[in-house]
């Protein structure tokens, strides 16, 4: 498949109702898909290449890349799993549409609010997102958790990759210094834990670890599962 044709294969669009919190995301990324890779490319070289397979290590099925974004994750997809790719903004996930074809698992994408996942409970083995979670509110980031803990059944894993508090007073520093500009540019937040969050939404964490001074791994189930 050419270049141009895979843009055009964004699959099944289910355009769900956004709700009005969600629209300055949508606007957002909208805006920042033409030069979101360009803008994000010391980033993704110096920091988010070598950890992303960290999100799929020992993982295989039905996966969730909630939050797909331009499909950065999409090279890293273990080979001959299923893997479906949402996204808010459908200017994203025409990005990601040309990456498919770099890996060797079955891609779908299709447009979706990740805090009403149009999915079957237990639909998927695992649901992964990175970077996401720190560009959402936090009620939103709380319905999303749900959702993800619904789709993957009492069995399932969710893996993150997400900003938490810099380890080092230096960091810290350096954080707030990007802040407005990660704000503007990403909706995003660089200082907020998710992990603290999980056990709101009924995810017990298995796993947790700092992979770089500023973005922790973060793995949780459902409890009870
Ligand atoms: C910082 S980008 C990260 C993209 C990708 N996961 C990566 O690692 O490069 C955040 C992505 O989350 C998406 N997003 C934000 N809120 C969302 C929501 N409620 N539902 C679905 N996607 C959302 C944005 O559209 C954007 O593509």
């Amino acid at each position: 498949m050419s270049a141009s044709e895979a843009a055009d294969a964004v699959d099944n669009l289910y355009v769900s109702c956004m709700p009005n919190s969600q629209e300055p995301a949508l606007r957002a990324y909208q805006r920042i898909a033409p030069f979101y890779d360009l803008i994000d490319l010391p980033f993704e070289l110096g920091r988010y290449r070598s950890i992303r397979p960290l999100l799929f290590e020992g993982l295989s099925g039905r996966l969730l890349d909630a939050g797909v974004g331009t499909g950065r994750n999409v090279a890293f997809y273990p080979s001959g799993s299923d893997v479906v790719g949402v996204d808010l903004s459908p200017a994203m996930l025409k990005r990601a549409a040309r990456r498919r074809t770099k890996s060797g698992a079955n891609v779908r994408l299709m447009q979706m609010n990740l805090a009403e996942l149009a999915f079957a409970d237990g639909y998927f083995d695992a649901a992964v997102a990175s970077f996401v979670f720190c560009t959402m509110p936090e009620e939103e980031r709380l319905a999303a958790l749900r959702e993800l803990r619904r789709v993957v059944g009492p069995s399932g894993r969710v893996r993150l990759l997400e900003y938490a508090p810099a380890q080092t007073r230096f960091r810290r520093a350096l954080a707030r210094i990007w802040q407005p500009w990660v704000s503007w540019a990403f909706g995003a937040r660089l200082d907020q834990d998710i992990e603290l969050e999980l056990s709101k939404a009924s995810l017990r964490v298995t796993g947790s670890r700092y992979v770089t001074s500023t973005i922790k791994l973060v793995e949780a189930t459902p409890v009870g599962g």
